[in-house]
């Protein structure tokens, strides 16, 4: 379908709507690339800009308290500024403490304590982004292993690192994501990184038998998050550990979404696996920069002095830094604390949120498909995408699916969609987002409410 006609008449109401914040990114386009620092944040015609954040909610320059769907990018799992991390940070800042970088302290024993009792890791080491976390645990395997293969699975985002610009962004030539995805990088990336599709067993088995011996790593996220919010299956994972162990192969689990999203720790525990690596961050950071990689302490160690810090998982003003782990060390022990009440209560609201939506959807006459569901393992979900498919009744089950124009409405399910829900108060990103400890049953009225209005507006133009 065209939507020539409606994207017009959208931005207009648009630019209307939010004229401050049209007016700020005029000003952010002259000394800034595209008017900000995060592609994914940089909607068009502009983005609102955002002065503070409470709960569900964000406001605008504009003066608009705008329902938030995508939560810190599925981190602020207690809603935006939570008092209790808000409390102790505003504490340490008035008695001379947080910004002291460059030192180390207890508060990161405590919490790699913590982390390492989550995860079942030997050893923790912290950095501030879960794309350096990605990277060094890609380095820590390399040097590990000798081998410089990194294998990962198409439409999966482990952050902007060498090794994860392969296989990201969908192509439609059929050759499921097997593009290099930025420019800049080693003329090798193309060969050393190996994608193979996701929870395709017979796939994984073929590459490993004809690559498992140089293969360093395999990356791969136990529910996908920006690859469309699918759990892994567990006959997928059970494998991928057991020829990752035949082959001598590092298995790197990336948690950045899913850790402390589904319980108070890792989710390869739900499926009963143990991975060589970990990466974390999002959620662990409690709102602030913190990531770690987690694992055997005989890979670890190749970052310290028992391993002749052959590995430069180093470096880093920002690294551990206090204030970030005073967030943290806040937010994991809430999280353990509150475990039983915590994930029972985002993950039935996540059930119910993803089926009202479907339905309500339906009854305005557009056929609208949510994942985010669990599964065996995994069943309790607080994560939600929404995609369009062109046939009614297709149940959307890979990335490869949500991201091809041909099989989903992708005009219809990013930027339109993105823009009459702001229009009608609410936020979504990749069609609706996650949930926090904040969102209600209320709040998903609102959400129904305003998606109704979407369908009402989009079919009035077909
Ligand atoms: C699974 C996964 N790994 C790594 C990253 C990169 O994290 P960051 O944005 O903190 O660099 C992301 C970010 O969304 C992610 O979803």
């Amino acid at each position: 379908m065209n939507y020539t006609r409606l994207k017009q008449d959208l931005y207009r109401e648009y630019e209307k709507k939010f004229p401050r914040s049209r007016e700020i990114n005029t000003r952010a386009c002259r000394s800034m690339v595209d008017g900000g620092s995060h592609a994914i944040r940089l909607l068009k015609p502009f983005p609102p800009r955002i002065t503070k954040a409470g709960g569900a909610f964000i406001y605008d320059e504009d003066g608009h308290g705008i329902l938030d769907f995508w939560q810190g990018h599925h981190a602020n799992i207690l809603g935006h500024n939570p008092d209790l991390v808000t409390g102790v940070l505003a504490d340490a800042f008035l008695h001379g403490s947080g910004l002291q970088t460059g030192f180390t302290d207890a508060l990161q024993a405590e919490t790699a304590e913590l982390l390492a009792g989550r995860t079942g890791a030997e050893k923790v080491r912290f950095t501030t982004s879960g794309a350096l976390a990605t990277m060094y645990a890609v380095l820590l395997a390399r040097a590990y292993t000798g081998r410089t293969l990194v294998m990962k699975i198409g439409g999966g985002w482990h952050g902007a690192q060498p090794w994860g610009l392969k296989g990201v962004e969908y192509h439609h030539d059929g050759d499921l994501f097997q593009h290099v995805d930025s420019a800049g990088l080693s003329p090798l990336t193309k060969e050393e990184v190996l994608v193979i599709p996701f929870n395709d067993t017979d796939s994984l088995k073929r590459t490993m038998e004809k690559y498992g011996d140089d293969i360093a790593c395999f990356i791969m996220e136990p529910f996908i998050g920006a690859g469309g919010f699918f759990p892994v299956s567990g006959e997928f994972i059970g494998q991928a550990r057991s020829l990752t162990e035949k082959y001598g192969t590092v298995l790197i689990l990336d948690e950045v979404i899913s850790g402390f999203r589904f319980c108070a720790g890792s989710v390869s525990k739900l499926y009963g696996v143990q991975p060589d690596l970990a990466t974390l961050g999002k959620i662990v950071g409690g709102g602030m920069p913190l990531s770690a990689v987690a694992g055997r302490s005989e890979i670890m160690k190749l970052a310290g002095s028992e391993g002749n810090h052959r590995v430069k998982f180093s470096g880093g003003t920002y690294s551990a830094h206090p204030a970030s782990l005073l967030a943290a060390g806040t937010m994991i022990r809430y999280l353990i604390d509150h475990e039983d009440e915590i994930y029972p209560a985002i993950g039935t609201l996540g059930e119910d949120l993803r089926r009202r939506v479907e339905r309500c959807l339906a009854e305005e006459g557009l056929y609208a498909c949510c994942t985010g569901y669990g599964n065996d393992a995994v069943q309790l979900s607080s994560l939600a995408m929404l995609f369009f498919p062109h046939e009614e009744g297709r149940i959307i089950t890979l990335p490869w699916e949500a991201r091809d124009p041909a099989v989903c409405d992708t005009e219809l399910g990013n930027e339109i969609l993105q823009i009459s829900m702001l229009l009608e108060g609410v936020h979504v990103f990749h069609g609706l987002g996650s949930l926090s400890t904040a969102h209600t049953e209320d709040h998903l009225d609102t959400l129904e409410q305003a998606l109704r209005l979407f369908a009402r507006r989009v079919l009035s133009y077909r």
